[in-house]
């Protein structure tokens, strides 16, 4: 295996507040890799770093062994990577296919249908990213949901949604931004079951964000764990449970 993500020594500096620092860590081409850590631990100040939301005050970040430090966010896609946001990002008053048709969009840009937009062959592209659209709702187990505005969907298909829109970037790397939060129990084992299987099915690189340990520990077999900006500890979920830096940067949370 070879890292597709590699951060070295990764550090940003909001006004006075450190909300990375020193981070260094590398996931393998094929991983499902968990990035777990208390409430403001800068798990999402991470994604923000990789997907050139936020620039990187120090040190480097490199994908598919080259460096993205300086990239904006739409280059940073159109090389392979895509996200979810803990906060929903989805077109509530929009139907479900339509909010996945609108970011399949943005990814044919850049390949064969673009080439079918330059030939003035609007229908062709729209019929192709259709067809494209219902196969991904199918594989995500929501397409006899098509036609539902997403904002009336349970909160657990629309963060499946949110996953669906990602995908159809086709991108190598998949980052997941705390895809349990808000979910119940039995949502946060069927959306497990996605994760896992998304990850086979579209031959993806996971990157997941999550606070709670439980779920980490079940479907990630890397771990790497943030507190306070750094990274306490990584390993096999056997390491991490038992870390003493993460017993006590778990203690006094409710789980
Ligand atoms: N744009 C920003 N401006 C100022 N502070 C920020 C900004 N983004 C994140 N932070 C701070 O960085 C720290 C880590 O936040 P975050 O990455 O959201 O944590 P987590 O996702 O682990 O809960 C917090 O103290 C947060 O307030
Ligand atoms: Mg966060």
């Amino acid at each position: 295996m070879s890292a597709i993500l590699r951060l070295g020594g990764v550090s940003r500096t909001f006004g006075g507040i450190q909300a990375v620092s020193d981070m260094s860590f590398s996931v393998e081409r094929g991983e499902l890799a968990g990035l777990m850590g208390p409430n403001g631990a800068g798990k999402t100040t991470v994604f923000n770093l990789i997907t050139g939301v936020y620039d990187v005050t120090s040190g480097d970040i490199e994908f598919d062994g080259r460096n993205i430090n300086r990239l904006k966010t739409y280059e940073v896609i159109s090389l392979g990577v895509a996200r979810t946001f803990q906060n929903l990002r989805i077109f509530a008053g929009s139907s479900v296919l339509e909010n996945v048709m609108t970011a399949a969009q943005q990814h044919h840009r850049y390949g064969f249908f673009e080439a079918l937009s330059h030939m003035g062959r609007w229908g062709a592209m729209e019929r192709a990213t259709r067809a494209e659209s219902m196969e991904l709702l199918d594989r995500v187990g929501l397409s006899d949901r098509a036609d539902q505005a997403a904002g009336t969907l349970p909160y657990g298909l629309q963060r499946r949604l949110e996953i669906a829109r990602a995908i159809s970037l086709r991108p190598s790397l998949l980052l997941l931004d705390e895809p349990a939060a808000g979910m119940n129990p039995e949502e946060v084992v069927k959306l497990n079951e996605l994760i896992i299987n998304i990850h086979g099915d579209f031959n993806l690189t996971i990157l997941l964000i999550e606070h709670h340990m439980d779920m980490v520990m079940e479907i990630c077999p890397h771990i790497v764990c943030m507190n306070f900006g750094a990274k306490i500890a990584e390993g096999s979920p056997e390491e991490i449970r038992n870390h003493p830096e993460v017993l006590k940067a778990y203690l006094g949370e409710e789980d």
